[in-house]
């Protein structure tokens, strides 16, 4: 139990409506998103220690093993500018996570686009952002975030696409995952107030992994290579072609191109 009665009152002074924390679940964004449906309060998180069925991005599979690593899903109900705002709140959660690392731990971190927090390059948080649609109208906004704390954490590197590393291992020292919560939950808000202003797109391009470097975007049916000029104010990814040309991309995984250095 790592939420005791001070963390769940300092939550709530953060501005979370409503807590629950679990042991063990299959997927906090799933817990979220079922609570969602049935009415969830603008605001409500769900916490747990373990989970079984962790989901990543692009149906990967996400694990958080017990006692060293926070799961985390907040629910999120968008206002009607908000509405118009899908494509932000994945930056939401990193450039929140990146600042809770930086004012916790004075670390430098980047954010990979769209949506994972780097630390020496190696990846240490991912998030998973989910709607729920009535229709073509957005009802909830579930914002998912996995973060590595301590080494038993990390996955065997030869299981991953990407390199990984945790908090304690960039700091050098032991981190209470309740501080790395409250800390996450106070930028989250902050930013959530400022979502689409230009303070919030710089805070999210300052800190831009492979600003200037050549990538490739890939996903299933399509992979573009570009160089990293920054994140617009929609959310995605501005590239400069080899012809000159700039393109925008909205989805995909970003890799350093291959012949760069084979990640
Ligand atoms: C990714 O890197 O692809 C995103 C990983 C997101 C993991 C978090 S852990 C809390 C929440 N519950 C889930 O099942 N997934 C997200």
């Amino acid at each position: 139990m790592f939420i005791v009665p001070a963390t769940a009152d300092r939550l709530k002074r953060l501005g979370i409506s409503g807590l629950r924390f679990l042991e063990e679940t299959g997927s906090t964004n799933d817990d979220a998103l079922a609570w969602a449906e049935q009415g969830a309060a603008d605001g409500s998180l769900v916490v747990a220690d373990t989970q079984t069925r962790g989901r990543g991005r692009l149906d990967r599979r996400w694990v958080t093993s017990p006692g060293s690593a926070l799961a985390l899903s907040l629910i999120l109900l968008p206002s009607l500018v908000e509405t118009t705002q899908a494509g932000l709140f994945a930056g939401l959660g990193a450039v929140a996570v990146a600042e809770a690392l930086e004012q916790g731990w004075a670390l430098k971190p980047q954010i990979k686009w769209p949506n994972d927090v780097l630390l020496g390059g190696e990846k240490t948080c991912g998030i998973l952002a989910e709607a729920v649609w009535s229709g073509s109208q957005l009802q909830a906004v579930v914002l998912g975030i996995g973060v590595n704390i301590a080494p038993l954490s990390v996955p065997s590197q030869e299981t991953l696409s990407f390199p990984a590393t945790c908090i304690e291992a960039a700091a050098g020292r032991t981190v209470e995952r309740q501080e790395v919560l409250e800390r996450i939950v106070e930028r989250l808000f902050f930013w959530r107030r400022a979502l689409g202003s230009a303070e919030f797109l710089d805070a999210w391009n300052r800190r831009l992994a492979f600003r200037g470097e050549v990538v490739q975007i890939v996903m299933p049916g399509y992979n573009i290579t570009g160089e990293v000029i920054e994140v617009d104010p929609a959310g995605g990814l501005r590239l400069r072609r080899s012809d000159g040309n700039e393109e925008t991309v909205l989805a995909g995984d970003v890799h350093l191109r291959p012949a760069e250095n084979g990640r």
